[in-house]
């Protein structure tokens, strides 16, 4: 039997738990706490949300999760992660085009997000979907004192285009 492709739905309270050890394998010197999830969450729903909190679910797995948060007509990619056996198979894709997608919803005219300079594999993939380097931010990655690449696409409000450009 062949494994079904993973799906992207919203993030939930109870996902919390597998997405941390995901998290822990991934991020394992810099690893969010679970109160940033439970905080990010609680602005995720209700007329006010400025977050989209996404999960890859395989087989009842968790393989990948996402976030976005929406201010003032910005958006930034504050997470985005996938478990290690399912790289290469375009997920990381799959939920940074529904990222985007929230970005549309939200209206924002811009994206922006941080990565650490040396994470090449992340930086190409934010590459392939229009975002480009627009400065630094020494030091962001602590411990380790790593600087972060801050990366910007530049998007059209609902008004102007149905969508987000770059995917
Ligand atoms: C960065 C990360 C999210 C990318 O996820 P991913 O699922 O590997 O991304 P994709 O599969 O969409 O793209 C990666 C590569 O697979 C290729 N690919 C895309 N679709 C594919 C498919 N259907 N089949 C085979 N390869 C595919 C892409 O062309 C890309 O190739 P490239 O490396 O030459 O650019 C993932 O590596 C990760 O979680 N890393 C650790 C956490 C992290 O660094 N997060 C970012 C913090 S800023």
């Amino acid at each position: 039997m062949t494994a079904g492709a993973a799906g992207l739905r919203e993030m939930r309270w109870w996902d919390i738990a597998p997405v941390l050890e995901l998290e822990h394998d991934l991020f394992p010197e810099d690893a969010w706490s679970p109160g940033m999830f439970w905080s990010e969450l609680a602005h995720a729903r209700g007329p006010f949300a400025t977050r989209r909190y996404l999960v890859a679910e395989q087989d009842g797995r968790i393989v990948g999760y996402g976030g976005l948060a929406a201010i003032d007509g910005t958006g930034d990619i504050q997470t985005i992660a996938i478990a290690r056996d399912q790289w290469g198979t375009g997920l990381g894709g799959r939920l940074l085009a529904e990222l985007l997608g929230a970005a549309t919803d939200f209206e924002c005219r811009e994206v922006l997000l941080e990565v650490r300079v040396d994470n090449a594999r992340a930086q190409r993939l934010y590459e392939r979907f229009g975002f480009e380097p627009i400065g630094f931010r020494r030091g962001y990655y602590q411990p380790g004192n790593v600087d972060a690449l801050v990366m910007r696409l530049t998007t059209q409000t609902s008004s102007e285009a149905p969508s987000v450009q770059g995917t």
